[in-house]
């Protein structure tokens, strides 16, 4: 069933002289049971998205949708996602039509779900210290021993090296990662690290968390001598550190998330140029919406990009330009997903 799918989707893709998305990142809800200092998300009682009625059955009509035009990944991600009861339905559903699906989670609900989250070709726990002290301060939450507990209960139900621990790395957890990345190998599974940057959503930043001048240097050799000790574990774009101290998105590297990584919302809503800025929003069919000018308009100016994309570094948008701006960035991210089967 999968084999069949990606063949489809990569004719259809061609065909179309890969000017077609090929990602969806579903924010199935907006909130959050964490508080991370880091995140845009992690602040109590700010989002309220709770299902409105018809939702569900627009969310199944969007799955079939991305379907027909090809879409090859679609990622449930959040808040957290598994705030959302009808996540692991979508999860299902998804997957039983053929589509590559992931999903980050903070990790606190992860029992509950088992069955559903088993069904994730990618499921990624976010994880960024294994000193409990340092994790409740940066994730805002005492949970450490439970979010492991409800990680190595799902393993029994997983192959190796499909879950992913994503690890948000500045300087006040750098010496915890050889930690983090022993565990990963004592359990088959791979680490993420990503160096915590600014996060903007519609005009509203938190308060500076980049990371600078020798510090992010310190931070990248720190990474690269990790991955040597532990090859098989310890996964990131190394290229990500000059994109980086470039300042992130612009011209020399476009950000391609409007016309290759979809953004949509809890209720189905598709926005645009990203998940992070809304210019135009639509519940109309998607073909009609990737036919209409304003989105026509919208994806045209992904080359120059806008003003408030300026510093932008974000992870997700990064990986997707990254396949799409550089056929080395795009060869080595297939020797990971390679490594990872
Ligand atoms: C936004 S969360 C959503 C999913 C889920 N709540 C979780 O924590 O995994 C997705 C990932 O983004 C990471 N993240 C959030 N803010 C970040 C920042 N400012 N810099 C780097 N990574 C960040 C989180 O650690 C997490 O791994
Ligand atoms: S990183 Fe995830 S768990 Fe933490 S506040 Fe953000 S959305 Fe919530
Ligand atoms: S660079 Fe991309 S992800 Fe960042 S704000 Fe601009 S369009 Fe959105």
């Amino acid at each position: 069933m999968k084999y069949s799918y990606i063949a489809k989707s990569a004719a259809k893709l061609f065909w179309s002289g890969f000017n077609l998305p090929y990602m969806v990142m579903f924010e199935t809800t907006l909130m959050c049971n964490m508080f991370c200092e880091y995140c845009i998300f992690g602040e109590e009682g700010k989002f309220n998205d709770l299902q409105t009625r018809g939702t569900r059955d627009r969310i199944f009509k969007r799955i079939d949708e991305f379907c027909e035009m090809g879409i090859f990944a679609l990622s449930f991600s959040g808040g957290e996602p598994l705030l959302n009861p009808n996540t692991c339905d979508y999860i299902a559903y998804a997957a039983d039509k053929g589509m590559w699906t992931s999903m980050p989670t903070n990790g606190l609900l992860i029992k509950k779900h088992a069955d559903g989250v088993a069904r994730l070709d990618m499921l990624e726990v976010s994880i960024d210290s294994l000193n409990v002290q340092r994790f409740a301060k940066r994730r805002g939450v005492d949970g450490l021993p439970r979010v492991i507990e409800n990680l190595d209960f799902v393993l029994a139900k997983r192959k190796p090296y499909t879950t992913q621990i994503n690890a948000a790395v500045n300087m006040e957890n750098l010496q915890d990662l050889p930690e983090l990345a022993e565990f990963c190998k004592q359990r088959k599974i791979v680490m993420h690290p990503e160096a915590v940057h600014n996060v903007m959503r519609d005009g509203e930043l938190l308060p500076d968390s980049e990371l600078h001048g020798k510090d992010l240097d310190t931070v990248e050799m720190f990474l690269r001598e990790l991955r040597m000790s532990y090859p098989k574990n310890v996964r990131f774009y190394t290229h990500y550190y000059d994109f980086y101290r470039q300042g992130g998105f612009g011209p020399k590297f476009p950000c391609r998330h409007p016309s290759k990584l979809i953004s949509m919302k809890p209720d189905g809503a598709i926005h645009l140029p990203c998940a992070f800025v809304t210019l135009h929003k639509s519940q109309a069919p998607l073909k009609e919406i990737f036919a209409s000018e304003a989105a026509k308009k919208i994806i045209a100016q992904e080359a120059t990009l806008w003003d408030f994309c300026k510093g932008c570094k974000i992870g997700c948008p990064y990986e997707v330009s990254a396949y799409t701006n550089s056929p080395m960035l795009a060869l080595e991210s297939g020797l990971n997903f390679l490594r990872l089967l």
